[in-house]
């Protein structure tokens, strides 16, 4: 779907902050109107308060919760044109010698599984694909590129980030009959409240150019770009 995106429908997941809160304001800005789906949407307030947003609860770690979201935006919108499953944790900052169980856990519960519970339960709900077409994208991360891992440790969040890229790349041929395309952006080292502030960009930039990617006509089944356009080798 080259082009400018506006005029449509927007689910972001993980809307209250960061790069998800970013996302919202620039679908909105560019005239969508967008379902943003937080865990505590009563907190969202300066979401709340922009016109073309509506808010559902979501917690992507239960299944129930996820179910009851898919529930809200069906009442919502017959068709999603796009989701961006924006939700993800860091975890501990912990290296090779104190990672624990729960620490891996912890990341592949929210970082692989959410994403693909919040799929899953859009597409039973009927508003992916369809007449129309669907871009499901997943903001994933360069740390899950096997390729691009120098300097080790980061076991968690590195192993979930992975794993939701190949859980991206299964979507994109199992929902490729069904109109969708499902694809990954990674955001850039971005300051926001999951890097301390730390980071080469501001969440803008970041957002800016993700939804450049999604604008710009590029091949997105199945494909990984970052914000700047540039291709990440898996
Ligand atoms: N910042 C970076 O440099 C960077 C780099 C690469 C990739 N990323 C990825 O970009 C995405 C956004 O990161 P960020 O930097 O904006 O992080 P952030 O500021 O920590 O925000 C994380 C967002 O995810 C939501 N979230 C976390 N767990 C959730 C759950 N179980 N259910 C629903 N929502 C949940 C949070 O909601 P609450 O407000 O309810 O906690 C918040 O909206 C993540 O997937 C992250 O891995 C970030």
């Amino acid at each position: 779907m080259p082009g400018a995106i506006t005029g449509k429908t927007v689910v972001v997941v993980g809307g209250s902050r960061g790069i998800g809160a970013e996302f919202v304001r620039q679908f909105v800005a560019k005239g969508n109107r967008v379902i943003a789906g937080c865990r505590q949407p009563s907190q969202a307030k300066e979401l709340a308060a922009l016109e073309g947003v509506e808010l559902a609860e979501v917690d992507i770690t239960s299944e129930q919760s996820v179910e009851a979201f898919a529930a809200s935006v069906q009442q919502l919108t017959p068709h999603a044109d796009y989701v961006i499953n924006n939700a993800g944790v860091y975890g501990r900052r912990v290296g090779f010698k104190d990672v624990t169980a729960q620490d891996m856990l912890f990341a592949f519960t929210t970082n692989a599984i959410g994403p693909l519970l919040v799929t899953k339960a859009l597409h039973k709900a009927g508003v992916l694909g369809g007449q129309q077409p669907t871009v499901i994208a997943t903001v994933t991360s360069k740390m899950g590129s096997v390729d691009d891992n120098t300097s080790g440790g980061s076991y968690a969040y590195r192993a979930s980030k992975a794993a939701v890229n190949i859980v991206n790349k299964s979507l994109s041929i199992d929902l490729a009959p069904n109109n969708c395309i499902a694809t990954l952006l990674h955001p850039g080292y971005v300051m926001t409240d999951m890097t301390g502030g730390a980071g080469l960009i501001d969440a803008q930039t970041s957002v800016a150019g993700m939804i450049g990617v999604l604008e710009s006509g590029v091949e997105l089944q199945g494909a990984w770009h970052a914000w700047d356009g540039k291709v990440i080798p898996w």
